[in-house]
């Protein structure tokens, strides 16, 4: 099963990505997380993506395409794999296309979190992840379980996104209703979008792409 999950920054998409890649043994791809770790990898590509994404712009097509590319030919992706973050231009959705008929792959599901644009600022601002397995959370929606721990692996240290800052969010906004909201009227027309409502609860949103999904 390849899907993808689209909609703006906050939305809940990797929030989602996690939950549904467990549940069905697939693969969350990120392009936001493996440029991250490009960046703090001081690579060629993490260098060239540094500066853009602490300014909220889109790294260009031909990286997340090349880094997409590479990534689903390896051998976790076959059982299927859930794209978070990518496509966000129609060129990289056009290049995806291409990329699945020509490794013989198939998309099955688009699916957009529809999220108020008020909310997004307040999640994201609000967003934090364990600085030593990377579990998402935040200070009033997903708070661990005890105070200044880490459900998952017990550290206390926790970081927050160098992107997360409210001026940051508003440039990242304008970049998703300028070059990746046209892509719900691209998979419209193509047959394969779907939506929920993601201004539900976390684990009722995880319901809603459950049935889809089902
Ligand atoms: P990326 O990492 O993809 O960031 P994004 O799209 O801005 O998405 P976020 O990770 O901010 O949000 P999310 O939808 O995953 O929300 P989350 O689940 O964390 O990209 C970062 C940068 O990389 C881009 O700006 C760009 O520069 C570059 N980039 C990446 N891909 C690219 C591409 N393809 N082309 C070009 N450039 C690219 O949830 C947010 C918070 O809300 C969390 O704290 C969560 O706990 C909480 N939450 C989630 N769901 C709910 C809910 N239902 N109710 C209440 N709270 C909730």
């Amino acid at each position: 099963m390849n899907l993808i999950l689209l909609g703006p920054p906050g939305a809940g998409k990797g929030t989602q990505a996690e939950q549904i890649a467990a549940k069905h043994g697939i693969v969350q791809l990120s392009t936001g997380e493996m440029l991250r770790a490009a960046v703090k990898a001081g690579t060629e590509v993490g260098l060239k993506a540094k500066a853009i994404m602490e300014s909220g712009g889109l790294v260009s097509d031909d990286i997340v395409v090349g880094i997409i590319s590479e990534r689903i030919d390896e051998a976790d992706c076959a059982n299927g794999f859930i794209l978070d973050g990518f496509p966000r231009t129609l060129p990289q959705a056009a290049a995806l296309e291409k990329l699945l008929d020509s490794k013989g792959k198939t998309l099955d599901a688009v699916i957009e979190l529809k999220v108020d644009d008020e909310a997004l600022i307040e999640r994201i601002t609000g967003r934090f992840s364990c600085s030593k397995c990377g579990a998402g959370y935040h200070d009033k929606y997903k708070k661990p379980a005890k105070d200044g721990v880490c459900d998952k692996c017990g550290s206390t240290e926790f970081t927050r996104r160098a992107d997360d800052n409210e001026e940051t969010v508003r440039n990242r906004l304008m970049a998703y209703y300028r070059e990746t909201a046209p892509l719900i009227g691209y998979y419209f027309a193509k047959d394969r979008h779907q939506s929920v409502d993601g201004m539900a609860p976390i684990d009722e949103v995880t319901k809603q792409i459950e049935a889809i999904l089902s």
